[in-house]
């Protein structure tokens, strides 16, 4: 079998047991583990100057991994990818700006990732790019003449049309990802918005055997929502004792409700409103005074971009202003963790909550909201809550699902989260569990690997029998490279 290349903008850590920075990282390593490849992307560091990629073989995966300069970091992530591009895919069409400087940064590094791509490959290696910092990588592939598929899955959102086209190279960047031979999405509708965008403003057609034609290319188009592997989960969650540590907290005896989230903090995650709702509870629900508590974990994420220091103040503000207002001697409502704990602590914690507050305003496919359900006690399971904004809602509609700009409706799902009795608890455990079983993430890679296999050829050798990356005629025994 041919071997898996990964291409991510960040590779998660390679020591066992370190927190991974968000649901990509997680999703992409237990994927890769199975079949074993290569993951080749940036190591989170800034360098002074552009060195060679290092490459540590952890079991079966190589992970080859390169700084930054200073100058690619603020442009390439921190400017286009998480200034411009984040903002925009998340419907905060108020938070992102545009720089051109930024753009030209956005594409010189994915050029010069897929020069350092270029010489570790083999012919017949398939390639699996993830994630927006990387739509023009294939492109760049193929202007360096590689040939290999080439699959792109987008772990955030795809806006509508009407938003995207605030990014004004709209039109130049999504030409360079229909040089993709499968693009991916978490849900139909991230697919639709970005059909919408191909058919109707750049006259693209939707073929009969539902590929897509646009700027000259032919490719596909499909949707995998990434999930969780239920059964490691389970394991973790029941190996780690926390239980014991939040049930000791009592007041006299009786023991808090816990309500939980684990976000990184990220003003697309809603934890600005989901405080509101919770001081709603508290308010509208007096008998939950001295009753419950609230552990918001949320570790820092992008500090560095003014957005994210502005959202990290607000919460802060409002937790401050909660707990003032509410705390008793005994009893402090809100703690809030500005840190990062290990999967393992944080399945524990799941498992040992009475409810799993996930409720992003917008959201690619929150895997947490997975996790919080493969991680319940069957015999006595959790509640989960969930925004009608995450990919996730469209799967497990067993969840309460809320809209997060609603603080009463949302403080009033949590009171019947509270008080729901274990029959119903268990009823809705189940048919979440069945979902998250049934689309784990074993499925989601086998899936998009054998729908790459599967069309990419076809579409490769078609595309090379008339021209290769630079426009040229080619001599046609190239297609047996492939
Ligand atoms: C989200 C994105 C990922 C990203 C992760 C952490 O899950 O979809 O692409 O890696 O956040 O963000 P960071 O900027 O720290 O890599």
């Amino acid at each position: 079998m041919s071997r898996l290349v990964v291409v991510s903008n960040r590779v998660a850590p390679i020591e066992e047991g370190k927190a991974t920075a968000g649901g990509l990282a997680v999703g992409v390593l237990d994927a890769l583990r199975k079949s074993g490849g290569i993951w080749f992307g940036w190591n989170g560091e800034t360098v002074k100057e552009n060195g060679p990629a290092k490459t540590q073989t952890k079991d079966n995966i190589d992970y080859v991994t390169f700084g930054l300069t200073k100058r690619d970091y603020d442009h390439y992530y921190r400017g286009f990818s998480n200034a411009t591009l984040w903002p925009i895919f998340h419907y905060r069409i108020d938070l992102a700006r545009y720089n051109r400087e930024e753009y030209d940064g956005y594409r010189r590094v994915n050029m010069a990732m897929a020069e350092r791509l270029k010489p570790l490959l083999k012919t017949d290696d398939i390639i699996w790019v993830h994630d927006y910092h990387l739509i023009p990588f294939a492109e760049a592939c193929r202007m360096l003449g590689i040939r290999n598929r080439i699959g792109f899955f987008l772990h955030i959102p795809f806006p509508a049309p009407e938003i995207l086209t605030a990014i004004p190279p709209h039109n130049e960047l999504l030409k360079t990802l229909c040089f993709y031979d499968l693009i991916g999405f978490q849900t139909d509708t991230d697919q639709l918005a970005f059909q919408d965008y191909i058919t109707r403003e750049v006259r693209g057609v939707l073929e009969k055997d539902g590929s897509l034609t646009a700027y000259g290319h032919n490719f596909r188009v499909g949707v995998y929502p990434i999930g969780v592997m239920p059964d490691v989960i389970q394991k973790q969650a029941e190996s780690y004792r926390t239980r014991r540590q939040f049930i000791s907290r009592s007041i006299e005896g009786v023991p808090y409700k816990t309500i939980v989230s684990v976000d990184r903090l990220d003003y697309s995650k809603g934890l600005v409103e989901r405080f509101q709702a919770f001081e709603k509870l508290l308010e509208h629900f007096p008998e939950h005074h001295r009753a419950v508590q609230f552990v918001q974990i949320a570790p820092s994420s992008r500090a560095d971009v003014v957005s994210y220091q502005n959202i990290r103040r607000q919460l802060e503000s409002h937790a401050g202003h909660i707990n003032g207002h509410f705390s008793e001697l005994d009893w402090t409502p809100i703690r809030y963790l500005n840190k990062s704990y290990d999967r393992r602590t944080v399945m524990g914690l799941f498992r040992s909550s009475d409810v799993g507050l996930v409720t992003p305003l917008r959201d690619g496919m929150n895997l947490v909201a997975k996790e919080y359900v493969a991680a319940q006690d069957p015999e006595n399971p959790g509640v989960l809550v969930l925004s009608r904004f995450a990919g996730a809602a469209r799967e497990l509609n067993s969840a309460l699902i809320v809209n997060p700009y609603d603080h009463v409706g949302m403080a009033e799902a949590l009171d019947r989260a509270l008080r729901m009795p274990l029959e119903e608890r268990k009823s809705r455990y189940e048919d979440m569990m069945r979902v998250i079983r049934k689309a784990d993430l074993a499925s989601w890679r086998d899936n998009f690997l054998r729908d790459l296999r599967a069309f990419s050829s076809k579409a490769l050798v078609q595309s090379i029998e008339t021209k290769d990356a630079a426009g040229e005629e080619v001599d046609s025994k190239q297609k047996v490279a492939l």
